[in-house]
């Protein structure tokens, strides 16, 4: 039986590499479309996106965190923020932001693109809400990277699943 999700997941990488081919607007809309179709608590959908393609605008941001090389090497970036005015708990809004990050990253794997969630740039949230021109009311929750990889050799690794699982009580039989 064909398993895309559970390929996705465990084939997607972050690619921090990325050639110089632009992505299209219609592939960074179905990326944000697999992100709008996250779960939220009371489904109050807090996720707000900006598009980033310009190169003025990804040297300024990349001049606000470590990863520089990356977000000037990608064509294409998208800023997931969290509404304020629509946010209702915090946990439960950044655990769904969160969960809209991960269907736009299984998306672009989907999509053949290459595709990194960069957290550093946050040490600097309010200085990328400037350059974007967005007041207050908007909390950076990421910066995503996008491009066609410049090659698929990324490997990653995972600890084994009993590190994981605290206690398991009770089971199915055999
Ligand atoms: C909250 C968060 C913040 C991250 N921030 C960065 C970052 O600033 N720079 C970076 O290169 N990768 C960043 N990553 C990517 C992780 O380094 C990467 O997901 C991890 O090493 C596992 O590799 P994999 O995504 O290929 O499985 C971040 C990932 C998450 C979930």
């Amino acid at each position: 039986m064909e398993q895309p999700v559970q390929n996705a997941i465990r084939n997607r990488r972050s690619i921090r590499e990325f050639t110089d081919q632009p992505v299209q607007s219609d592939l960074l809309e179905q990326i944000i479309s697999a992100g709008i179709w996250a779960p939220s608590g009371l489904n109050n959908q807090p996720w707000r996106f900006v598009i980033i393609c310009d190169e003025e605008i990804r040297a300024q941001l990349a001049a606000l965190t470590h990863y520089a090389h990356i977000v000037k090497a990608a064509p294409a970036l998208i800023a997931v923020y969290l509404d304020q005015e629509k946010m209702y708990d915090r946990v439960k809004d950044h655990q769904a932001v969160g969960a809209c990050i991960q269907n736009m990253l299984l998306t672009a794997h989907e999509l053949e693109l290459g595709a990194v969630w960069l957290g550093q740039i946050l040490a600097n949230k309010e200085q990328v809400n400037a350059v974007l021109g967005l007041s207050g009311r908007y909390e950076l929750a990421a910066l995503l990277a996008f491009g066609y990889p410049r090659h698929r050799s990324q490997q990653s690794q995972r600890q084994p699943l009993e590190t994981f699982i605290l206690h398991e009580f009770g089971g199915t039989a055999p």
